[in-house]
């Protein structure tokens, strides 16, 4: 039976790949990814993978992989449907009638349709007569016309009911509008009116560039009473603890690295003054799911916070979590400036790229975090103070630095620099070698080189199928780049396999749902498992511009392909004509 894609969507977001190889594997982290030992077969060194970030889990050794589907299917030996039915039984979800779940998709498409015509209406009116003065609020905290517009910023209106009005004007229900969270409901008639009044308003845009939510900014400060920001509710397409604000442009940022900053006035001024690639959280401290978000496009954080005691305290709940998920982090502290916005407006963006630059006083922070969490009297808490120092020390790159800090910290946990170095160099080492063992393990990896082992996977065309296989695994990474590929037809891909993915992928990502390894449909495992291959042999952040190569490279060798065929059928004709001539 086909599984409505709304409900594979929560099954595989309720059943993260990582918790459920857990039940059967023993996993450790080593940056990014989780290893242990392979369930598929006996094995004494770890080379079972799970990659949480991608939804896959991939072994190394016998060359099992694929998505949670496929790990449920695999070790309990059951088949698709009952796979998934266990999925959905562990987090207590009941399998749907389709017709449940295909509504409560229309129901979606309805909200992220009200919603863009929500941030239209808002835009319009900060030109209209009304808006004047949000206008003038706007620019006057240095946000000109062209940073209005990219951000499409807008004005709702000071009157109880324009937002309603207008909304109704287009064809929403009212019941539309209550689900969307843009109308308040008077408890004593029942009728609604709009949440934003006399605000500025910031849209608020996921990745897959649907306006899902907004903030609206107070612009007087007549009620002590009112909050500064107004934040859309929760609702079936909003969920702040999931999305990010600004990330819809900074993903596409050439900077290789992502600000992490508190405001949207923060995220705003930083891709005004040229750090197109700054976001902010919503209003709420950083949650896991922002930083496995974040993992998709980067793997390296600057951390801005703002410089108040509430801010350095969210920024010290956040490294933890975005170490967590293998990202580095470098913490940037405001001078003179409570935040990034007013930094930028003081001392301008020359002054900031220098902050960016000595932001490495990343390891200072991380000592000083380490130093908190033990007290130094007593004996033993030193101990461990200074062993998880070293593991730090051990990770720098530069010498020096290792020596200077090395030298803080023996004073600091009263010991000689000696033992010290010894600690430090002990950790290294075993680093060293674990690196080692794994850089020979993908030396030794011959998959990525050779053609799959089955027939029905076999590559014709090895330099099509190289960037297939690419073009794939970017896409699953960054599903927004199969916007790139209207031009692109399945038909045109040399490996059937790809091809049929391909396909599924752009018809879910045009469907706005999820694009995610784990709700792809009729794969067999073995092609569940190269699949996975090629996806986990993507690492980095994906590139517009190598997407792009692909693209190309699959339609130039299609058109080859064809030439031949059709050159072949000249030359055969030709050949025909000859022979009857012959006879003749
Ligand atoms: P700040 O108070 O630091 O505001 O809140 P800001 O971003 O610097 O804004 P300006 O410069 O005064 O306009 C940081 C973030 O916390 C959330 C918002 O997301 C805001 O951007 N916040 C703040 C709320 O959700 N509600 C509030 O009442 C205040
Ligand atoms: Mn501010």
């Amino acid at each position: 039976m086909a599984f409505p894609p709304a409900f594979l969507d929560e099954l595989t977001a309720r059943n993260p790949i990582e918790d459920v190889v857990g039940q059967y594997v023993t996993l450790r982290r080593s940056g990014g990814n989780l290893f242990g030992l392979c369930p598929f077969h006996g094995e004494k060194t770890a080379s079972f993978s799970v990659a949480p970030d991608k939804g896959i889990y991939y072994c190394f050794g016998c060359h099992k992989g694929g998505g949670v589907i496929n790990f449920q299917m695999e070790i309990e030996g059951l088949s698709y449907p009952d796979a998934v039915r266990a999925l959905a039984k562990r987090v207590g979800m009941t399998v749907p009638d389709d017709e449940q779940y295909q509504s409560r998709y229309r129901q979606q498409e309805r909200l992220w349709a009200l919603h863009k015509e929500a941030a239209r209406f808002f835009h319009s009116q900060l030109y209209a007569p009304g808006g004047a003065k949000a206008l003038e609020y706007a620019l006057g905290r240095g946000m000109p016309k062209a940073t209005l517009t990219t951000f499409g910023i807008g004005y709702a209106p000071n009157t109880w009911d324009s937002l309603v009005k207008a909304m109704r004007a287009k064809g929403y229900t009212d019941q539309e509008l209550i689900d969307s969270g843009l109308v308040t409901v008077a408890k004593k008639n029942g009728n609604i009116f709009d949440r934003f009044r006399d605000r500025l308003m910031f849209p608020i845009i996921d990745v897959r560039g649907n306006v899902i939510g907004f903030g609206g900014r107070i612009m007087n400060n007549d009620d002590p009473n009112a909050a500064k920001y107004l934040n859309s509710p929760e609702t079936i397409i909003f969920n702040k603890r999931k999305n990010l604000f600004a990330l819809n442009l900074a993903k596409k940022s050439k900077l290789g690295y992502l600000i992490l900053v508190e405001g949207y006035m923060d995220a705003i001024a930083l891709h005004q003054y040229g750090f197109d690639c700054a976001v902010a959280s919503l209003g709420t401290s950083l949650t896991e799911e922002h930083a496995t978000l974040l993992t998709r496009y980067t793997d390296q954080v600057v951390l801005i916070y703002d410089g108040d005691e509430a801010g350095q305290r969210a920024s010290a709940r956040a490294i933890p979590i975005l170490e967590k998920a293998g990202l580095q982090i470098r913490v940037l502290k405001m001078k003179d400036a409570k935040d990034p916005d007013e930094y930028l407006k003081k001392f301008g963006a020359d002054a900031f790229k220098v902050l960016l630059e000595d932001a490495s006083n990343r390891v200072e922070y991380q000592i000083n975090a380490i130093r908190r969490k033990y007290d130094l009297r007593e004996d033993n808490q030193r101990v461990e103070f200074i062993t998880e120092c070293a593991k730090l020390i051990a990770t720098l790159p530069s010498s020096i630095q290792r020596e200077i800090y090395g030298r803080r910290v023996a004073e600091e946990g009263k010991i000689t620099y000696e033992a010290m170095e010894a600690e430090v160099k002990k950790v290294w080492k075993k680093r060293q070698n674990r690196e080692k063992k794994a850089e020979e393990k993908r030396i030794l990896e011959p998959a990525r080189t050779t053609q799959p082992k089955s027939r029905t996977l076999r590559y014709d065309n090895v330099k099509s199928a190289r960037a297939e296989e690419s073009l794939i695994a970017q896409a699953m990474k960054e599903p927004a780049l199969l916007d790139l590929t209207e031009a692109l037809k399945p038909e045109e891909f040399s490996v059937p396999l790809f091809s049929r993915v391909y396909a599924q992928m752009r018809s879910r990502h045009e469907a706005h749902l999820a694009v995610t390894m784990a709700t792809l449909e009729e794969l067999s495992a073995e092609e569940a498992s190269h699949l996975a291959l090629v996806i986990n042999s993507q690492s980095g952040p994906v590139n517009e511009q190598a997407f792009l190569d692909c693209v190309r490279t699959i339609q130039s060798q299609h058109r080859k392909a064809n030439v031949t065929t059709e050159d072949d059928l000249m030359a055969m004709r030709k050949k025909m004509q000859e022979r009857k001539g012959m006879k003749l």
